[in-house]
């Protein structure tokens, strides 16, 4: 029997803080006027100190996992797409596992830019139906405000922080993600990127070269968006065996309105149908169409028996879409009260077992410790079965950790 990939729960997070246009023309030389005309922002959401792409994400899911229902003890995977991850290691994923009390699931980050999310629904989707998994919660998570460079005012301007997720669930009823497509042209991929990587450490020279941060051929990349995003969309539709007249809603990445504006031109589908809510956020990167997902389905322009394309495109280059056949009425989803006590209980019940996990190891490793001591004082030498590293001293032979 075909099992198909539904989805069953939504939630979207921005952190508190909003940057109006105006608040970065007092930073550097733009005006409100300028971002407005040339991109469609009026403000985007920063992210505060003490707020990551992890918490965002975490806040997120927690909203997507409430609307499902779904205890996240029962989540068998998370994906978190995202190209401002907390670390290079642990993926984000984790740490938004490890929140949510996820407990058995699977966790991974995906990064494709601001492609990232449909990527990671389309992953998702695919695992659902293959089988491998029931339930799956996919994250667009971004804080794209700690890679600016804000003296930079063609890239400052552009960019905000805030994160959406939905929960995927499997089911023998048709419906849910019907088609994806995924693509990709890394020749372009020096039209936008953030530099830091294993083969551009961060380093006093790299710093002051401004490589850790956002760059981006803005002209090529709008040249690309506006063509591909309506390929993509195409395609997508055609793969599903449908037209673009039976779509009710696109969602595009937000990027900039007139890309938005102009590729409705090229599929020659009224402006409307296109869903835009780039005035608010920003570009979010991966995070901008499950941002605008859940925006979409709390303005009522989402219902049952819908088909909806989501598509993305962004660094790497890289682009794709998914299109879906919307199976839950949103009204449906207006948990009791006591339930959503539940799931808070739940979320608290989670931080308290992380913290438990990792008093339970600190308190292993000071054991093994206060007992290779006794084992050295009792017999004078070191202890054959201490890590080889403690054995050997700090510096193991080498120096500053290189061969
Ligand atoms: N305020 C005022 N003036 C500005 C600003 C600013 N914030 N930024 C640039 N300008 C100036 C430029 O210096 C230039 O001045 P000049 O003519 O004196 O040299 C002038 O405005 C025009 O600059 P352009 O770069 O030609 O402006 P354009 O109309 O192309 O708009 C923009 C720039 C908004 C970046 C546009 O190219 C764009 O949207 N590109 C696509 C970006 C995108 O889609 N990214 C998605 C991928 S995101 C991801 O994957 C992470």
């Amino acid at each position: 029997m075909s099992r198909y990939a539904h989805i069953t729960g939504w939630g979207a997070y921005a952190p508190p803080r909003v940057v109006t246009n105006d608040d970065l023309s007092h930073l550097v030389p733009t005006t409100d006027e300028w971002i407005r005309d040339r991109t469609g922002i009026v403000e985007r959401h920063i992210a505060d100190e003490g707020e990551y792409t992890s918490t965002l994400g975490i806040r997120a899911g927690q909203r997507a996992l409430e609307v499902a229902g779904l205890d996240p003890a029962k989540l068998d995977l998370v994906i978190c797409a995202t190209s401002t991850p907390d670390y290079l290691m642990p993926n984000t994923a984790s740490l938004i596992q490890d929140g949510l009390g996820a407990s058995r699931a699977a966790a991974f980050d995906l990064n494709a830019a601001c492609s990232g999310f449909v990527y990671a629904l389309s992953v998702g989707a695919g695992m659902i139906r293959s089988g491998t998994y029931d339930s799956v919660l996919v994250v667009g998570a971004e804080s794209m405000s700690r890679v600016m460079d804000w003296t930079d005012r063609s890239t400052c301007v552009l960019f905000g922080d805030g994160a959406g997720a939905v929960v995927l669930q499997g089911s023998d009823r048709p419906g849910g993600v019907l088609a994806c497509e995924m693509g990709s042209d890394g020749s372009g991929g020096d039209l936008l990127t953030v530099g830091l990587g294993t083969r551009n450490p961060m380093t006093q020279d790299t710093l002051a070269a401004g490589d850790t941060f956002l760059k981006m051929n803005g002209q090529q990349v709008f040249r690309f968006a506006t063509r591909i995003l309506a390929e993509s969309t195409r395609n997508v539709v055609g793969k599903a065996g449908l037209e673009l007249a039976d779509i009710d809603l696109i969602i595009p990445h937000q990027a900039n309105t007139r890309i938005i504006e102009a590729a409705a031109r090229k599929m020659d589908v009224p402006a409307e149908r296109l869903f835009c809510n780039l005035d608010r956020y920003g570009n979010t990167s991966a995070a901008s169409v499950p941002l605008a997902l859940v925006d979409a389905i709390d303005a009522g322009r989402v219902r049952a028996g819908d088909h909806i394309v989501m598509v993305g495109f962004g660094g790497g280059l890289t682009w794709g879409a998914c299109l879906v056949e919307w199976s839950i009425s949103p009204r449906d989803r207006a948990w009791p009260l006591w339930w959503r006590g539940v799931q808070w209980t739940r979320y608290r019940l989670a931080g308290a077992k992380s913290f438990l996990h990792r008093a339970d190891r600190r308190l292993a490793t000071i054991g093994s410790r206060v007992r290779r001591r006794e084992h050295e004082r009792d017999n004078g030498t070191p202890d054959a079965h201490a890590p080889r590293a403690e054995r050997n001293g700090p510096a193991n032979g080498r120096v500053n950790g290189r061969l």
